[in-house]
C-alpha cells in the first residue's frame, strides 16, 4: 500500500509543481483545509491586517465549512479580520439549494462571528452580465485596484468537476480565454444555469490556492491531470503567478494516481 504523504513531486505539465497532500478520508481532507485556512488567515492578518478568502461551491467544501462552524474554530479564527468572497455562484435565489452563498451561510457563515459587511456574495439576483460587472467593481474597490490589475486573494479554495472544470470555468468555453475581466458570466455545469465566475487571471493571482478533491469518481481525472503533457483542462490552467498550489485529496480521489505510480 503506498504511504499517504505530503510531497512535492515534479509534475511535468505543471510548473511550479503543486504540493500534493493525500488524506485517508474526506473528514481528514476537510480538517487539512481548516488547518491551512487557520495558518494562512493568521499570517495574512499579521502581515496586512486582514485576510481575503475566496471559497467554492459544490459538495466537497461543505465538510470543511461545517468544521469551521464548530469550536475551537468559532473562537480561534480571526473572523473579525476575515473577508469571504466566492470563486463562483449559480444565478439562483439564495434559498435555492444550488446557491453557493445560501449553502455556505447555512453551513458556517451564520454560526461564526464574521461581520456581515465582510461577507461578499456574488450578486446572483442581477442579469448575469450586470452581476459580473457589479462583482468586478466590488473587487476593484476592496483591493484598491488600478485599471488592468488583478486582485491577489490570500487564499482561494477550488474544487474540480469530473470534466476538469474549476470555479465555473468549463472546458471549451470562451470565459477560459478571458484576459481583462475579473468576473465572467457563463452558462454551464450541473445544475445547468447561468453562473458568475472569477476569471483565470484572478484565480492565478492567489497567494495560496488550495484544491479540495474527494471521491472515487474523480480518481481518473486526477490521474489524467497529473500525467498528461498538454494542460487542456481548466484545472490545469491554474498556474499561479507568484503563489503556490496545494492539492488536498482523499485516498479515493488519489487512488488511480497511487495505483499507477505503484505499477510504474
Ligand atoms: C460550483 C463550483 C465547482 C465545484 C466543482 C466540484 O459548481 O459552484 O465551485 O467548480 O467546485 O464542480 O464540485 P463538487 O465538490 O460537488 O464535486
Amino acid at each position: 500500500m503506498p504511504s499517504l504523504e505530503e510531497r512535492k513531486t515534479p509534475v511535468k505539465n505543471m510548473r511550479p509543481s503543486p504540493q500534493m497532500i493525500i488524506k485517508e478520508s474526506p473528514t481528514q481532507l476537510a480538517q487539512e483545509g481548516v488547518r491551512i485556512l487557520n495558518a494562512v488567515s493568521n499570517d495574512a492578518v499579521r502581515r496586512s491586517g486582514r485576510c481575503a478568502i475566496a471559497v467554492s461551491g459544490g459538495s466537497t467544501p461543505r465538510r470543511m465549512h461545517r468544521i469551521l462552524a464548530e469550536e475551537p474554530w468559532i473562537s480561534n479564527l480571526p473572523w473579525e479580520k476575515i473577508h469571504i468572497f466566492w470563486v463562483d455562484e449559480r444565478c439562483v435565489p439564495e434559498w435555492d439549494p444550488a446557491s453557493n452563498y445560501g449553502i455556505a451561510k447555512d453551513d458556517f457563515l451564520r454560526h461564526v462571528p464574521v461581520p456581515k459587511s465582510q461577507v461578499h456574495p456574488m450578486p446572483a439576483d442581477l442579469a448575469p452580465q450586470a452581476g459580473a460587472k457589479k462583482y468586478a467593481r466590488e473587487l476593484t474597490d476592496f483591493f484598491h485596484l488600478k485599471p488592468g490589475l488583478f486582485p491577489a486573494f490570500d487564499l482561494i479554495f477550488l474544487g474540480m468537476g469530473l470534466d476538469g472544470h474549476t470555479a465555473s470555468l468549463f472546458p471549451g468555453q470562451k470565459a477560459l480565454n478571458e484576459t481583462d475581466k475579473l468576473v465572467a458570466a457563463v452558462k454551464g455545469g450541473d445544475p445547468y444555469v447561468n453562473r458568475l465566475t472569477l476569471t483565470l487571471p484572478v484565480l492565478k493571482m492567489g497567494r495560496r490556492i488550495v484544491f479540495l478533491v474527494s471521491g472515487k469518481q474523480k480518481a481518473p481525472v486526477v490521474a489524467h491531470i497529473f500525467k498528461e503533457g498538454e494542460p487542456f483542462l481548466p484545472v490545469q490552467k491554474i498556474r499561479p503567478e507568484a503563489g503556490s498550489v496545494t492539492w488536498i485529496m482523499d485516498r479515493e480521489a488519489a487512488s488511480v494516481l497511487l495505483r499507477d505510480e505503484k505499477d510504474e
